[in-house]
């Protein structure tokens, strides 16, 4: 007997799993929300270990509330945050407008097509959202 059940999908459909990110797709609570437990230990990390980090490339996959730019931006040589959210985005701007060592990019990161907006090698990468 054959079965009707669908495989699961590859990607969670919260994520911004289409790779033609639609409206909906580009609205997230995120930069309202208070920093993830996860993003609270990175921080602690990045604390602790001033010398993984200092003056070097930090790639933020999935940036949220732009807390970890604010916190760590100033002693970084470049934070690239990526996200697919646009309220993100504009918090962002309003935040780190003065910081000329800080970038944000419009990416899904689950869009090989976009990967070209990124440039460069990255010292650090943080991605609190690796289920996604
Ligand atoms: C669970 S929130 C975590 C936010 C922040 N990193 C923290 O831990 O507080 C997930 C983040 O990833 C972003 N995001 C979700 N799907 C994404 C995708 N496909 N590509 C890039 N960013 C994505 C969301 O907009 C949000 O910033």
């Amino acid at each position: 007997m054959e079965s009707d059940a669908q495989p699961p999908s590859l990607f969670p459909s919260d994520c911004g799993a289409p790779f033609d990110l639609k409206p909906e797709n580009t609205i997230t609570s995120w930069e309202s929300l208070p920093t993830s437990p996860a993003e609270v230990a990175v921080f602690d990390f990045l604390r602790s270990e001033q010398l993984q980090w200092r003056q070097k490339r930090l790639l933020h996959v999935g940036m949220g509330n732009s807390s970890l730019a604010e916190t760590f931006a100033a002693g970084l040589a470049e934070y690239v945050g990526i996200t697919i959210s646009l309220p993100e985005i504009e918090r962002f701007k309003s935040k780190l407008a003065n910081a000329g060592n800080a970038h944000v990019i419009f990416l899904n990161k689950y869009d090989p097509r976009m990967y070209p907006k990124i440039r460069g090698d990255f010292d650090v990468i943080v991605d609190t959202s690796l289920k996604s």
